[in-house]
């Protein structure tokens, strides 16, 4: 085979490497690559699968690539070849699907794209607009029942006033989502368009602008391709399910053997999409779950250690969702090295809020090479709606469609049994990606809200979402001398009422925010979730937690939330 490509004068000479592995140096247009003899050989056997069609050449960075690149080569190879077999069983079945994009623009692509990213308005400041993200008004009929826990129907009537409320519980951590550039994108494109998408992604429901926006996003998380979903819920839903689908695929019988089942390592305090998705490829019993303690890297270690499955995917949430803290991203790559498994992580608080480009956690940490699959939502940072799921490209000599992305699109349920993306909503996080990319005095203001609130709280909080779970040591203690179903109902009934309270109390001093009760959480962790902005003020927080010092003792929180969880 070797010799093929060498008649096609692409391959020059073989050579033994530094790490012995035999590799293949690959010249074209004057630039030299580095390939794995497995690498070409797939490659080579991928280029045969298609008859008459001569491989178009995705080639990797120029070498020289260093033994660690070389080993991460080989990582991904495993997995490439998995989806690789696996793509090729689905042709067999005639399960392979494709998106065809109709094309709502006139004119190519690239230009439409430039043109509306000309007409792009960015701010380098703060502008009175920007604070409708977090300030809101509610009638105060429907403000006295939330005061008592009635619950609304929002059709109270007879009032013309109005409470007005600063918001410390949305996901809009960049407040974009009153952003005029933005909203003139969506209202461009719906008037243009309508709103309809007319049907899934797969029918008649995809188009250009969604093909712009992929393109974007996964230029902004340095990945080969990304592919849409309709919601991030949707987006784990239908990688996990495709994950589980790879098991049965490429198993020989009916049921999946052990060691060609998928073993999938998921954090303990994973989002509930991730958490279904896993639950749904259980279901096709090709896949194994083992779940790690919340951001304990020696206990995946030892999980990962002893098992014997060949593939494994490791995923977790970037920066969690309920308790702001983050998973310790440097040791999973560590581990990734270590012990080959497909890293796959959801970047749905990350993304747009960390990294100098919003490009997410694994920018902020300098490792975006080392993650395989970023999930992430366009429904928080981004100030918009939807999902996505930007990936890899095959690693090496490949044709140019995309084998992951296409995987996903042909297995994923969630996105292929619902309906695309409306235009104008592609529209919107088109321009929002742009608008968070370039108004980078954002995400210095959110981190400069981090700041301030740990400075006037003392609470060692590092990140824009704050857990602070309600339970004292004291009620804890009374509630003790009961036996133990009965202590731990007591302590619930104490932690809501508690929780309650609390919350009532801020709403009084006008500031919104959410408690969370299990099932969010887990049982006896209920909590206030107070999350910052980027269009909140040092003004609103000396406000904000000179109201929360009345219901808190900052103090004891410094003694007792020494783990970022702080005790009201
Ligand atoms: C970590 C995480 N993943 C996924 C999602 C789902 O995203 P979406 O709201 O776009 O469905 C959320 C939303 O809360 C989340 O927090």
């Amino acid at each position: 085979m070797v010799q093929r490509l060498q008649s096609r004068n692409k391959v020059r000479h073989l050579k033994q490497s530094s790490t012995r592995r035999l590799v293949v140096w690959l010249v074209s247009n004057s630039k030299r690559y580095l390939l794995t003899l497995s690498q070409l050989l797939n490659s080579v056997l991928s280029a045969q699968r298609v008859e008459g069609t001569p491989p178009t050449v995705q080639l990797p960075q120029p070498a020289s690539l260093s033994a660690l690149q070389i080993s991460e080569l080989e990582t991904m190879r495993h997995w490439d070849q998995w989806v690789e077999e696996a793509l090729h069983k689905l042709d067999r079945l005639q399960l392979l699907r494709s998106l065809r994009p109709i094309y709502l623009h006139n004119g190519p692509t690239q230009e439409a794209q430039k043109s509306a990213e000309d007409e792009f308005n960015v701010f380098d400041e703060m502008q009175t607009w920007d604070r409708s993200s977090v300030e809101v008004h509610i009638p105060e009929p429907t403000f006295e029942k939330w005061l008592h826990d009635i619950p609304s129907s929002g059709d109270e009537e007879g009032t013309q006033k109005f409470k007005k409320l600063l918001l410390f519980s949305g996901n809009d951590y960049l407040g974009l989502s009153s952003h005029p550039t933005i909203g003139k994108a969506a209202a461009k494109a719906a008037l243009e368009h309508g709103m309809g998408p007319r049907g899934s992604a797969l029918i008649c429901g995809y188009t250009d602008y969604h093909r712009r926006l992929e393109s974007c996003l996964a230029d902004l998380k340095k990945k080969e391709d990304c592919l849409l979903c309709p919601t991030g819920f949707a987006a784990n839903m239908a990688l996990m399910v495709a994950l589980g689908n790879v098991g049965s695929l490429l198993s020989a019988g009916k049921m999946p053997l052990t060691n060609e089942k998928i073993a999938v390592f998921s954090d303990a305090l994973n989002h509930a999409s991730i958490i279904d998705g896993i639950r749904l490829a259980e279901r096709q019993k090709s896949v194994e779950i083992f779940i790690y303690r919340h951001c304990d890297m020696a206990h995946l270690n030892a999980l990962l250690s002893s098992c014997t499955m060949r593939k494994k995917v490791v995923v977790t949430d970037t920066l969690f969702s309920m308790d702001g803290d983050f998973a310790p991203i440097t040791e999973l790559v560590k581990l990734r090295r270590e012990h080959d498994f497909l890293l796959v992580i959801d970047d749905a608080h990350g993304t747009f809020v960390c990294g100098k480009n919003g490009g997410g956690v694994a920018e902020e940490y300098n490792c975006e090479g080392d993650v395989d699959i970023c999930v992430g939502t366009l429904s928080k940072a981004a100030g918009c709606h939807g999902g996505f799921i930007a990936c890899r490209q095959l690693f090496i000599l490949a044709f140019s469609y995309k084998r992951w992305k296409q995987f996903i699109q042909s297995r994923g349920r969630s996105f292929i049994f619902s309906t695309a993306t409306p235009v104008p909503i592609a529209a919107a996080a088109h321009a929002a990606v742009f608008v968070a990319r370039k108004e980078t005095w954002r995400r210095r203001e959110i981190w400069n809200r981090v700041k301030d609130f740990r400075a006037l709280t003392g609470i060692p909080i590092n990140s824009p979402i704050i857990s602070l779970i309600v339970g004292s040591e004291e009620k804890a203690l009374q509630a003790s001398q009961f036996d133990f179903p009965l202590y731990l109902f007591i302590i619930q009934q104490l932690h809501l009422t508690l929780l309650s309270s609390t919350n009532r109390s801020l709403l009084k001093s006008g500031f919104h925010v959410t408690a969370i009760r299990p099932p969010t959480v887990p049982p006896n962790s209920c909590r206030l979730r107070v999350t910052l902005s980027a269009t909140h003020t040092r003004n609103d927080v000396e406000r904000f937690t000179a109201a929360l010092s009345r219901c808190v003792n900052f103090r004891e929180i410094g003694i007792h939330g020494s783990n970022g969880y702080a005790r009201l």
